[in-house]
């Protein structure tokens, strides 16, 4: 069968997404997660059952329970199967999990993604698209950020395997001809979110009445970006393959393209909004005021995240992002009926 679409971490928030869009759009899919625990495995179950259930046209689901340390299983299935692209949504996410347990993100993020690269390489896959992180800004301070900037001073491990996956995409894309297109993901919320992000954290501490910690006495400000813009742009990008930068000047290189097809975008809402503001959006959905407890920035947390979005839409032209309020309430409306 052709037009396969390996997509990894489909039990997850983002991975979910995708797959149920690319499903609707009649694409072959195959889902690979090893729905491991570091949140609620019953939410990546629920996830899977949408997607097991899913109303198929002519085309294909098929999921596979695979950790991508397992190199072999991964090559088994990809010499199956013969994807001519592949989305890599797996890892090890979340910034303060990495100072508990950087083994976690050395493993999936960096050998995994090894393994990722080894397999598109063997079984000849035409196009990769791999998740990377807003947080490779690290302690940058100028906003927006744009592709161009310099990304060498990451603030956490995860983002120093963020950076990493970066670099190691585009050594394939110069020895090998992958094409690979990262995909700087900011601050994804809405329904189905992940239990360790902020909006989920919030929304369930407002709902039962306790304590919602603000880091940095709220001195912060995120690109909040709404789960259907960021799958609008990943599907985009999808049909639009890297390509070279005929442009590229090796003596002034620009961080994001290549003379090999490989390119880096800001995958983020272009309005950057204050976390204090973000939780009053909430407040106002839910009808409650919260009860805020301040303190002080947690380390490897960055302070202001703002995307600069010229380059993705001189790309794919997409600047349709859903405003805060209206995906606030697609979010809030989700949780109460998920969670009862
Ligand atoms: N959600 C965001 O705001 C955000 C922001 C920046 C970057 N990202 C990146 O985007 C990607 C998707 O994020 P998400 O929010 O959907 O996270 P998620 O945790 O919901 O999804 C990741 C999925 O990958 C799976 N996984 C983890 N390690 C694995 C391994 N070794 N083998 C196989 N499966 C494994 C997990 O079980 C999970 O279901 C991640 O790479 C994340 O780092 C997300």
């Amino acid at each position: 069968m052709s037009n396969i679409i390996i997509v990894t971490g489909a039990a997850g928030f983002i991975g979910f997404h995708l797959c149920k869009k690319l499903l609707e759009n009649g694409t072959n899919v195959i889902g690979i997660d090893n729905i491991n625990d570091y949140y609620d495995i019953n939410l990546k179950e629920k996830r899977l059952d949408i997607l097991n259930k899913f109303p198929l046209k002519n085309n294909m689901w098929e999921f596979f329970k695979i950790d991508l340390e397992n190199k072999n299983a991964l090559l088994k299935v990809f010499e199956k199967y013969n994807p001519k692209t592949v989305v890599n949504l797996a890892a090890q996410a979340g910034v303060r999990y990495s100072l508990k347990n950087p083994s976690a993100y050395i493993y999936s993020n960096i050998v995994g993604f090894s393994n990722i690269l080894e397999a598109c390489k063997i079984n000849e896959v035409k196009n990769l698209l791999y998740a990377s992180s807003s947080s490779v800004y690290g302690g940058n301070t100028k906003v927006p950020f744009s592709e161009s900037d310099s990304v060498n001073h990451p603030v956490s491990l995860y983002a120093a395997t963020k950076l990493s996956n970066e670099l190691m995409a585009h050594s394939y894309s110069h020895l090998f001809g992958l094409s690979c297109t990262g995909l700087r993901f900011f601050t994804v919320y809405g329904p189905w979110g992940r239990p360790d992000m902020a909006p989920m954290i919030f929304t369930k501490a407002i709902l039962s009445n306790q304590p919602i910690k603000i880091f940095n006495n709220g001195d912060m400000s995120r690109s909040f970006t709404y789960i259907d813009d960021i799958i609008e742009m990943t599907y985009k990008l999808i049909n639009k393959p890297a390509t070279p930068d005929y442009k590229f000047n090796r003596n002034n290189p620009n961080p994001s393209t290549s003379w090999n097809n490989h390119r880096i975008f800001n995958l983020g809402n272009e309005n950057s909004i204050k976390l204090l503001d973000f939780i009053q959006l909430l407040e106002d959905e839910l009808q409650i005021e919260s009860f805020k407890q301040f303190e002080n920035m947690q380390p490897g947390d960055v302070q202001n995240t703002a995307s600069n979005c010229s380059s993705l839409n001189e790309w794919i032209g997409f600047t349709d992002y859903t405003p805060l309020k209206k995906g606030v309430k697609y979010f809030i409306k989700w949780y109460k009926d998920f969670y009862k």
